[in-house]
């Protein structure tokens, strides 16, 4: 806590690379651990901000096994489509690797033989399912049945998705083979598993005593994990995607992918440091933080750690300031839903507006809960903070020097009280930014950075240079003398977050090499030194942009409501008599009406060809009256009367349910005598 460091690694998660990634990945993982990167940096530090993707595991064997790939294929497809997002979004990895390489392969083998070695393990032989048809053990996932709690059919073998819990294969109710959709038997099979539960006390006593500063969503999760007390877990699984683990007898059984996957950001450090990677993982002096989601904790603070310390030769994370979820629209990203904002479709959709996005996952990170991402509230950030805030400070400090000082910075006179009243203000965005950035408080940071522009902008509305400009050169020359130089501040503040703006407005006042240490100062740019041609860092985001982007998720929930669309189960069988009592007739509306005060109701006039009859039906929602009269409708006619809304309504209007519960009027296909039977 608070120590001193000698340099920082950070590793964020590695992304399966079963898929492309999301505003969600952007906002949890790697735009504050890029932020974070490139404040070190910037700081003057020796930083490795290492990443890769996560290409084992079970997702990605099943991905395969439906698209008739090799998991290999799968692997190669996404991380290269992820690489390339990263680079286009400006997440600075030292190195972006991957877990199928061989070096990878080859640490993560040697880790579990050493630890196997030094008898860090404990091996259980247990029962678990397996498929004779495929003549192979099946992994949690490889199972479907009945969730035992909501009934679903189609629940997981480690968690049912519709209610959400967790479960494990032998909670199945009915269990089927992914593979073979044969019903499994149960057989035994030995694993290695890590007992956790002889680390727990000096786990209990690094996270609980000493780490009392990790964020409070942190520390909460690992502390009730602590409190249920720890279990051994399996590292090894029966599977033919994966490092195979290393000793005899392990024939067709790999590494856990949770097992492989952290020491990833072992392997990446070695990819990229053969001859001194040592120094970053087993030096005390290295500060090593993991930006992650939610749902990699555990693995983070507790397993991996163990694994480390189970090794012997390894420090420990100093922070693992791990972020809630980002939702979008008011639902849970998902990409089997297809419910998410792809990182490569918006680069199509807002072509070099990376920094706007950025700019709206930090100002709204989930950092202390989960937080929705609406496309209204993106539009909104873009056009009345970045627009008109920062592009617009920065336009009238450049477009003023170059009317009045045709682009060279005026000379600095002195400064009066409100001068320096702006300046006492800014100059304490150094520390404050500083501040938060150090405590992994990003959002805050960005409030911060933006209130320099802020102040710059309240400045040049309450000093009106453009007016002074008349009668007072040389106050209108220190006026914006400041203001460029409340410019070049910006340049350096900005630049962990806006990084592609933050080079643009370097280019704008045609300066290089500013450092973070020089945050606060006024004396950037010189008297005399030459500016590049005004230019506008953003510009705003119209409405039809936006409205696509909502429709285009409104098409994605539709699709996804007709493709879960379960018919209801039938009701029970009745006999052909009780049938026959039902009297359904067709008739013709002959005028139909809204009832006053009654959102719903429609007031039908019927030609029923015996004599004409009132019915009162609920689809108003659904129908304007008019567009029903001359239609032919199918009623039950022999239903008791009922009083709706003081109306007698003598019988039921037919109308099937669609999938999102709207009524769809029964008539027949060709023109029947009012009063038909309908048989
Ligand atoms: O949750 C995930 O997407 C995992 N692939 C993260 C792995 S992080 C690390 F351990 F590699
Ligand atoms: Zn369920």
């Amino acid at each position: 806590m608070n120590k001193l460091y000698k340099r920082t690694l950070i590793t964020s998660a590695l992304p399966y690379a079963n898929g492309p990634i999301h505003i969600g990945h952007l906002a949890g993982v790697y735009v504050p651990a890029d932020i974070y990167a490139r404040y070190l940096r910037l700081k003057g530090e020796e930083v490795l901000f290492v990443g890769g993707s996560d290409e084992h595991g079970v997702p990605i064997a099943l991905k395969a096994k439906a698209e008739g790939i090799t998991p290999q294929d799968v692997v190669d497809k996404f991380h290269h489509i992820i690489k390339e997002s990263f680079e286009a979004f400006g997440i600075t990895f030292d190195i972006y690797s991957r877990t199928t390489s061989a070096i990878h392969c080859q640490t993560a083998s040697d880790f579990f033989r050493k630890l196997y070695e030094k008898g860090e393990f404990i091996e259980k032989t247990s029962e678990q399912y397996y498929d004779e048809e495929a003549s192979q053990f099946l992994a949690d996932r490889y199972i479907v049945g009945e969730c035992p709690h909501c009934h679903n059919t189609r629940a997981y073998g480690d968690q049912c998705e519709v209610c959400g819990t967790s479960l494990s294969p032998l909670d199945l109710i009915n269990p089927k083979s992914v593979i073979s959709g044969s019903v499994p038997i149960l057989k035994e099979t030995k694993h290695w598993y890590l007992p956790l539960d002889k680390h727990e006390p000096w786990l209990k006593k690094w996270i609980l005593e000493d780490h009392k500063e990790w964020k409070a969503n942190v520390y909460g999760q690992c502390k009730s994990w602590l409190d249920m007390g720890l279990q051994p877990r399996a590292v090894s699984r029966d599977l033919d995607w994966g490092v195979p683990v290393p000793v005899e007898g392990a024939e067709g059984k790999v590494l856990y992918v949770w097992f492989d996957a952290p020491i990833g950001y072992i392997s990446n450090t070695i990819e990229y440091a053969p001859d001194d990677w040592e120094k970053w993982w087993k030096d005390k002096d290295s500060k090593i933080v993991h930006f992650i989601g939610k749902d990699n904790i555990v693995f983070h603070c507790i397993v991996f750690p163990a694994m480390l310390k189970a090794d012997g030769s390894y420090v420990l994370p100093d922070n693992v300031p791990a972020n809630e979820f980002l939702n979008l629209e008011g639902d849970k990203i998902s990409t089997s839903r297809n419910w998410a904002v792809w990182l490569h479709e918006y680069l199509q959709d807002f072509p070099g507006k990376q920094d706007v996005l950025r700019y709206v996952l930090t100002a709204n990170a989930p950092e202390t809960k989960d937080n929705d991402f609406t496309w209204k509230d993106f539009q909104a950030r873009n056009n009345n903070e970045l627009v008109a805030i920062l592009g617009n400070f920065i336009n009238r400090a450049m477009v003023l020097t170059w009317k009045y000082f045709e682009g060279t910075v005026p000379p600095c006179g002195d400064l009066d009280d409100y001068d320096r009243q702006t300046f006492s203000e800014f100059s304490e965005t150094k520390l404050a930014v500083e501040g938060y950035l150090d405590n992994y408080r990003f959002r805050d940071a960005l409030k911060e950075a933006m209130n320099l522009a802020r102040i710059g902008n309240k400045y040049l509305a309450d000093t009106e240079p453009w007016k002074l400009a008349k009668t007072d050169m040389k106050r209108t020359a220190t006026i914006l003398n400041l203001s460029l130089q409340i410019t070049a501040n910006l340049s350096i503040v900005f630049e962990p977050f806006l990084p592609f703006s933050s080079e643009k407005i370097k280019k704008l006042i045609n300066k290089t090499g500013l450092k973070w240490e020089q945050l606060g100062r006024l004396d950037l740019l010189p008297e005399g030194h030459h500016l590049s041609q005004p230019e506008l860092l953003f510009e705003k985001i119209e409405d039809d942009a936006i409205e696509t982007q909502v429709q285009k998720l409104l098409a994605t929930k539709k699709s996804n409501e007709l493709s879960n669309y379960q018919a209801n189960p039938q009701k029970e069988n009745i006999a052909f008599e009780d049938f026959l009592k039902l009297d359904i007739r067709t008739g013709k509306v002959l005028d139909c009406q809204k009832v006053p005060k009654a959102d719903k109701l429609l007031q039908f006039s019927i030609d029923d060809g015996m004599g004409g009859r009132t019915i009162v039906s609920g689809i108003a929602q659904y129908y304007r009256p008019e567009d029903l009269i001359g239609k032919n409708v199918c009623f039950i006619a022999n239903l008791e009367p009922r009083m709706l809304k003081g109306i007698a309504s003598q019988g039921m209007i037919l109308s099937a349910e669609n999938v999102d519960g709207k009524l769809v009027v029964i008539t027949p296909l060709s023109e029947v005598l009012a009063g038909s039977e309908v048989k």
